[in-house]
């Protein structure tokens, strides 16, 4: 399609979101049929530019924003809240009738300098709690789900050293997953209704990392920690992709805990030159079978209910700045919002889906 039309299209679709989200087959079309969540990661800065808006809206039936609900963002100093650009992802949702996930009420790296290990532990718990409580009550109603702790494991599957964990911690220095728990608990108290999830990296497929998150959920679900989901995050970054066979049993054994399961998280990152550009054009059909195998695995296993990549287009992407730009080229959609083999890909996985597994969901 000529640029001008593209643009045009896309002014369209931006003035009548409700048409383009049904007026050609979309990844949106083809998971509304599954029964299953599409979505991407978004940086409100970008809505204003009409082809990211409505690729977005007739690609997506769900955002989540990539920064704009982290600690840096919603209390950028101690007791200061700003939730206005959080707020405009959930604008952007509601115009769209898209579904919003909230990512994260806690995570041990990326926060505000102010949120120091010079604190005591009971100033820290009183500081979690009130963000927590703050953070999660304002979007009641409008996030359907929050992923409350991110990435406390590391690749021994140990509970990695931080500052909530016991450096200082909370007062739970030393006691495992208490402080995880206490964050479940605090996120519950504050809304009654969304779905809580867990989630981390590395964590796809069948081993001691997903075991130990496996194992922390076993024993939340026992005791009656709020827990409603796990999200795998799905970053290919270097060394082989996850099996889609290993990926499709931690699927299958976490829901027979009774929690849902979101691929929250995917790209697929390939070595890249001048301008990111992908130096090796055979790399993209690859990926699009990386794509299409997880997507499958997603789209036919009732305990997968959602699909999220990181960011949507080439254009923006955490890859190359966290690469030094040697990789990127890593989503479904190029840099001038074409879509790519990885796009071809997952929606031919969601195509040969014909009779969509019944999903469960809270
Ligand atoms: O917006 C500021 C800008 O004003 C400033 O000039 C610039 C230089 O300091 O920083 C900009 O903020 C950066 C932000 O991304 C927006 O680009 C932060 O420094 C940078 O740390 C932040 O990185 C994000 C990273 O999480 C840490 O929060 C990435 O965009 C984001 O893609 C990445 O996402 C994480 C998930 O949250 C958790 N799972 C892994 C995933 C990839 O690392």
């Amino acid at each position: 399609m000529k640029k001008i039309t593209r643009k045009l299209v896309a002014l369209a679709a931006v003035a009548f979101p409700l048409l383009a989200a049904n007026q050609e087959p979309s990844l949106r079309h083809e998971a509304n049929r599954l029964g299953l969540l599409v979505g991407a990661a978004v940086e409100p800065a970008h809505f204003s530019e009409p082809e990211y808006a409505s690729t977005l809206g007739r690609e997506f039936n769900m955002i989540e924003p990539e920064n704009a609900m982290k600690w840096t963002a919603t209390e950028p100093a101690r007791g200061r809240f700003d939730f206005a650009p959080g707020d405009k992802v959930v604008e952007f949702a509601e115009a769209h009738r898209m579904k919003v996930r909230g990512h994260n009420l806690l995570w041990g790296s990326y926060n505000p300098a102010w949120l120091s290990s010079r604190l005591t532990s009971s100033a820290l718990r009183e500081i979690m709690h009130q963000h927590i409580a703050r953070v999660a009550a304002h979007y009641a109603g409008r996030v359907f789900a929050w992923d409350v702790v991110n990435e406390t494991f590391d690749a021994q599957a140990r509970l990695r050293h931080s500052l909530w964990y016991d450096q200082p911690g909370i007062g739970l220095a030393g006691q495992g997953t208490a402080y995880i728990e206490q964050a479940f608990r605090w996120a519950r108290e504050a809304d009654r209704k969304a779905l809580l999830f867990y989630n981390d990296y590395d964590a796809e497929g069948l081993g001691p990392k997903s075991d130990a998150i496996y194992a922390m959920v076993k024993d939340f679900k026992r005791r009656g920690v709020p827990i409603d989901g796990v999200g795998l995050q799905m970053h290919v970054l270097k060394g082989a992709p996850p099996d889609p066979t290993s990926v499709d049993a931690n699927i299958t054994r976490l829901a027979r805990l009774g929690v849902e399961v979101h691929i929250t998280e995917m790209d697929v990152a390939l070595p890249t030159g001048a301008g990111g550009r992908v130096l090796d054009p055979a790399a993209l059909g690859r990926q699009a079978e990386i794509y299409r195998n997880i997507a499958g695995v997603c789209a036919r296993n009732p305990g997968c209910t959602a699909f999220q990549t990181w960011g949507f287009t080439d254009k923006y992407s955490w890859i190359p700045y966290f690469t030094h730009f040697k990789m990127g080229g890593g989503l479904l959609f190029d840099a001038d919002y074409r879509p790519k083999p990885s796009y071809d890909g997952v929606l031919k996985a969601f195509e040969t889906v014909k009779q969509p597994p019944a999903r469960q969901s809270r």
